[in-house]
């Protein structure tokens, strides 16, 4: 069982991981709206990568006796700019994700909840990855400038082999 800090924090964290699901989700439409087919494929696989994320916090908590909480979700934003403000959204959702991340694993080190502080580090190495890997998009956009229109046909087919690499390994075991 967890401690009630602990429990509504996982909760807090099964609403945060939902809510990725959906604004990749949204950003997914957005993309492919726009013509950007590489772009949403991107997203849609992303938002599923989240759900995963979800699922794996609901699991966990339902193994240790205690059941999560199925949250509303909140609406996302649906309208972007570019495919750079797209980007620096998803960066900058990660950073968040990465700052609830971290408070948790110190709130579990604070309760003595050593099993949830051990099965949190998936989840820390999973931000460095994700991260990571929006920063490169970054500054491929950058490279290429939004102008180009044959640069931007280039990066919306490549962005398929771009992939988190940890998200593959059995989000939900
Ligand atoms: Fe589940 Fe993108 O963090």
């Amino acid at each position: 069982m967890f401690s009630k800090k602990v429990e509504a924090a996982l909760n807090t964290q099964v609403k945060l991981e939902g809510y990725s699901s959906h604004i990749y989700l949204a950003m997914a439409v957005w993309a492919e709206g726009q013509g950007f087919e590489g772009v949403a494929n991107f997203m849609y696989k992303h938002s599923d990568e989240e759900r995963a994320h979800m699922l794996k916090l609901v699991k966990f908590m339902t193994e240790r006796g205690s059941e999560a909480t199925i949250p509303a979700i909140d609406q996302p934003p649906t309208q972007f700019s570019s495919l750079k403000e797209l980007f620096t959204a998803l960066l900058e959702h990660e950073m968040g994700v990465t700052q609830a991340i971290n408070g948790l694993v110190h709130l579990t080190l604070g309760e003595q909840d050593y099993t949830t502080h051990n099965f949190l580090q998936w989840y820390v190495a999973e931000q460095i990855e994700e991260e990571a890997l929006a920063r490169t998009i970054l500054d491929k956009l950058k490279i290429i400038g939004e102008e180009s229109g044959s640069g931007i046909y280039m990066f919306d087919r490549d962005i398929n082999g771009l992939v988190v690499t940890s998200a593959n390994v059995d989000p939900v075991a």
